[in-house]
């Protein structure tokens, strides 16, 4: 699947990430406080930054120059941080976006609907008009109707209500169970680590530590983070 390697890489003259690896894996954690560089190494994947060093693999393949849209085309998706959506538009609005020109668009939708009742719910409701957790189980939803291989989460549970974020911790590990790979940015490091095969800290754009998820890693990292 994804595999980053030894990537320097910033914006301007500014360097941001410093000889960062990610192993490939199942869910992968990428932890960290914020600045520390986890929203810069997802861009970077999604290849919407380029690396001034170091190689993209995507199932062993090097797409370290290929456009994000090409990436997508490929398996991967994208949700960037803070539940982003056209407020503008509807529930439904927003999914179709996605799905209009595709084949199954509809019973693509439909899939996701069924996947988020709260969306299905207020499907001709105003995205604006969205709680917090319903925006970023409807971001979801946009990319899951791509149908990646792989989808890339910055902090999906971010100022979320706490009943929500349980419900998006669901879907991420149910998820994982359908076969989806995910490279996921959580300050929640409990449950990341619960649902990932394999983590990396970061600070300051440095891997600090690296190693196999699991509820065992997490004091270690806790440590590691001084948390
Ligand atoms: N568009 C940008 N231009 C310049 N510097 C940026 C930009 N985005 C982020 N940075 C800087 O890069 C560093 C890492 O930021 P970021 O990747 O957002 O960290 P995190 O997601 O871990 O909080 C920070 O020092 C931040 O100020
Ligand atoms: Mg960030």
């Amino acid at each position: 699947m994804l595999e980053l390697t030894d990537i320097e890489a910033g914006y301007g003259r500014t360097r941001v990430l410093h000889g960062v690896t990610v192993p490939a894996g199942k869910v992968v954690a990428v932890l960290g406080h914020n600045g520390a560089g986890k929203t810069t190494l997802l861009r970077l994947a999604i290849g919407l930054i380029k690396p001034t060093k170091g190689r993209v693999l995507f199932d062993g393949e090097d797409i370290t120059s290929l456009a994000p849209n090409r990436r997508v085309a490929r398996g991967m998706a994208y949700v960037p941080q803070g539940q982003q959506s056209f407020g503008q538009l509807t529930t439904l609005e927003n999914l179709q976006l996605v799905a209009d020109g595709r084949r199954n668009g509809k019973a693509l939708i439909d899939a996701q609907l069924a996947r988020f009742p709260a969306l299905e719910q207020f499907a001709t409701r105003k995205a604006g008009l969205l709680s917090g957790g319903q925006r970023q189980q409807l971001a979801i939803a946009r990319a899951l109707i791509t149908q990646p291989r792989l989808l890339i989460l910055d902090e999906p549970t971010e100022g979320i209500q706490p009943t929500i974020v349980a419900e998006i911790e669901q879907t991420i590990m149910q998820l994982a169970e359908e076969g989806m790979h995910v490279l996921l940015v959580e300050q929640h490091i409990g449950f990341a680590l619960q649902a990932a095969e394999r983590y990396v800290v970061l600070a300051s754009g440095f891997v600090t530590q690296t190693g196999v998820g699991g509820m065992a890693a997490t004091s270690t990292v806790r440590a590691a983070m001084a948390i």
